[in-house]
């Protein structure tokens, strides 16, 4: 344990799962660096940290430019000190097929989404690796692993994550640093960018169902933060989806065609002039959660067994050894009657 406050910085921090996130870690007594764009979103979740009685400074940052990710990081080490946990957790998409995007929605979806972690490890890992300690947390969705219709550039930043994070990985093992990178993919969320996201379908966006809270999300971040796990999976859909496109990736091919597309948009018609976030931030306090809080799960069941792997395993090795010794007990036993049997007659 350390004894100084641990420092922590959130990318995305302005609403949503980030904003969740940095919640929770203000809970636990850490100091924040909160980056996102919007400095009114900022200054918000700010005031909610400072009543959770933490301190936090605010850098409104675009992710895609690496040069203002690398100053963020400088300030918030100079007020706050050396960081000790770095959270990349930005997103942007369109919701759209891929023939419809332009060039510039694609690339600008994959600078936000894909190099804005980029920008965030590379500066992480500047301050970290001299240190030889640190923990960079990579937020990740299902969708690394298996990619769904109408989001062809956040599915392919996701799994670019996925690809750099590995080679990361390695190469923090080659050297023998004590630098953990962590990535926990997580299962669709009740979050605002369902409402501010570019959306060129005729109907307004939703999560996937399942849906879940982003606390639940945020919990997952501040639990994978502290342990050395290689990858954390939120959620059974998560699991389910990961493990069932591994073994038939063709049927989720077929799955996905059919049940994704109206699976992701609700039965209001969406307004084609809305603002959206894609260039710049729009205005307004989102806060962390969206607007699916009626059927969002505030729990995990699988999250718990996973996080309690070691426990369930061992309670399912004793159940398992205890039966075992039960049935040779009974085996030993009806020996025993057959041979006293076969003597008697
Ligand atoms: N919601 C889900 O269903 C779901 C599922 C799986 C994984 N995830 C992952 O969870 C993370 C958060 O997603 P979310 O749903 O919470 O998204 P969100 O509600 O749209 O929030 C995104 C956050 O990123 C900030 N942001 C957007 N563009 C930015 C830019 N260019 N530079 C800096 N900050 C920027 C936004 O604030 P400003 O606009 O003020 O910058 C906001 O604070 C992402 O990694 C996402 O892939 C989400």
């Amino acid at each position: 344990m350390q004894d100084r406050q641990e420092v922590v910085v959130v990318t995305g921090a302005g609403a949503g799962l980030g904003r969740a996130i940095a919640r929770e870690f203000a809970r636990h007594g850490a100091a924040l660096g909160l980056i996102s764009r919007s400095p009114g979103r900022l200054e918000a979740v700010k005031s909610e940290i400072e009543a959770l009685g933490a301190r936090a400074v605010t850098m409104s940052v675009d992710v895609a430019d690496a040069t203002q990710v690398e100053r963020a990081a400088e300030r918030i080490e100079a007020e706050l000190g050396p960081i000790d946990i770095w959270v990349n957790g930005v997103m942007t998409t369109v919701f759209s097929p891929l023939h419809e995007m332009s060039p510039d929605e694609f690339r600008r979806v994959t600078e936000v989404t894909y190099l804005g972690y980029v920008h965030g490890t590379m500066a992480a890992l500047k301050r970290m690796r001299p240190r030889n300690r640190g923990t960079i947390v990579q937020v990740g969705s299902a969708l690394a692993h298996r990619s769904i219709p109408l989001q062809s550039a956040y599915c392919g930043a996701k799994h670019a994550i996925k690809g750099m994070t590995e080679a990361l990985r390695c190469e923090l093992m080659h050297e023998g640093s004590a630098v953990h990178v962590t990535q926990v993919e997580m299962p669709a969320l009740n979050t605002p960018q369902f409402d501010w996201c570019r959306n060129r379908m005729p109907r307004r966006a939703r999560p996937m169902a399942p849906v879940f809270q982003p606390e639940v999300g945020a919990r997952a971040v501040y639990w994978a933060a502290h342990q050395r796990r290689r990858e954390l999976h939120v959620g059974s859909s998560t699991a389910v989806t990961i493990w069932g496109n591994r073994l038939l990736p063709a049927l989720m091919d077929r799955w996905l065609a059919r049940s994704a597309v109206d699976g992701q948009q609700t039965a209001e018609k969406e307004d084609p002039e809305r603002p959206d976030n894609l260039w710049q931030p729009i205005k307004g306090d989102m806060g962390a959660r969206g607007r699916f809080g009626r059927e969002s799960k505030r729990h995990s069941g699988q999250f718990w067994l996973t996080t309690h792997r070691d426990q369930v395993g061992l309670i399912a090795g004793s159940l398992l050894l205890a039966g075992m010794a039960w049935c040779a007990a009974r085996h030993s036993q009806r020996t025993r009657h057959l041979v006293a049997d076969q003597r008697r007659s």
